[in-house]
């Protein structure tokens, strides 16, 4: 089938980044002589018919903005049969021949589902600051949110340091300890909890207790929201050590921001190559990067549960403490 107009959205957490790759799917897209239209808060805009033609124009000036200039949300209804029906509807109306859904894992289980149904050609860009998308080494945003979050623990560490105090930072990652680990290790922490491993405290603690008897008197332990929460955490480290022990949620800072150039230039190459997926008829699938190469991921493969390889990361982490 002759692919003539796309649409675009976003969908799920936004990603630092998600507006350079808007801006290279639009201008890519036009350059090809495609029709893009811009589908305004994710799932929700196509279920409701949010669409706007878009030209090389409306995505000036966004390059270096942080968030999506197509808004994005979280969309129960696009989950249940009625909701993807009228999101059907909604494309055949208007006349679109493929997707390109921006997001993460959970966006593109929403995409692999439609496309099964209605047999509508659909092309994910991987993004989302979790980095959690199967197949894929890095998503659009990680890069940003990982230097976002280093450049608060850097700072963390001055206090930390001067005062001689335990902090608890508090990164994001539900389900994903990605963040977590790497600004640990780049900001030398002392240790990092996450949800792939369990939490055990005692050995913290153990830590602390044997550092400060050798003039350790300053640790910042790491920890993914999906591991714990901060305050908890340092009441039992405080319960156990008696030390005093503060804490840091950086929470939706890590989300904003204008894009790192690795955030931009990944983006910038993802939108082209995705445009050109669906003119080669290709869907049902992710591009991404992968051992420095854009690659492509079935989106039954990108959506299973990316294994971190978090043994060496978290040996290294506390073998450089
Ligand atoms: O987009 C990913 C993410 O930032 C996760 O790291 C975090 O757990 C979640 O989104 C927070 O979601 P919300 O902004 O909907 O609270």
């Amino acid at each position: 089938m002759a692919i003539n107009k796309i649409a675009v959205l976003t969908t799920g957490g936004d990603a630092p980044g998600m507006n350079p790759a808007i801006r290279s799917v639009v201008r890519y897209g036009i350059n090809q002589k495609l029709e893009v239209m811009g589908v305004f808060r994710g799932w929700w805009g196509l279920i409701n018919e949010e669409l706007k033609i878009l030209s090389s124009r409306s995505v000036s000036g966004i390059i270096n903005q942080g968030g999506t200039i197509l808004k994005t949300a979280r969309c129960a209804e696009f989950r249940t049969e009625e909701g993807q029906k009228r999101a059907f509807e909604a494309v055949k109306k208007n006349n679109i021949d493929g997707l390109i859904v921006i997001g993460g894992n959970g966006s593109f289980a929403g995409a692999h589902e439609f496309y099964k149904r209605y047999n509508i050609p659909c092309v994910g860009i991987a993004a989302s600051i979790d980095n959690d998308v199967n197949g894929i080494d890095y998503t659009i945003g990680t890069d940003t949110a990982v230097n976002t979050a280093l450049e608060a623990i850097d700072k963390i560490r001055d206090t930390a340091t001067s005062m001689e105090r335990i902090f608890v930072v508090e990164v994001m990652g539900r389900e994903s300890g990605f963040i977590a680990l790497t600004v640990a290790l780049a900001g030398g922490c002392e240790d990092v909890l996450i949800p792939e491993r369990e939490v055990n405290l005692n050995a913290v603690c153990h830590d602390i207790v044997h550092g400060n008897l050798v003039g350790k008197m300053s640790w910042i332990i790491i920890l993914a929201e999906g591991a714990g929460k901060a305050d908890d955490i340092a009441r039992q480290i405080t319960d156990m050590t008696g030390l005093e022990t503060r804490t840091v949620v950086l929470g939706h800072v890590q989300r904003g921001g204008r894009p790192t150039a690795f955030s931009r230039d990944l983006a910038l190459h993802l939108g082209k190559a995705a445009v050109d997926c669906l003119i080669e008829g290709k869907k049902d699938l992710v591009v991404g990067i992968a051992a420095g190469r854009i690659t492509e991921v079935n989106f039954e493969v990108a959506i299973k549960k990316k294994e971190l390889k978090i043994d060496n990361f978290y040996r290294l982490v506390k073998t450089l403490t």
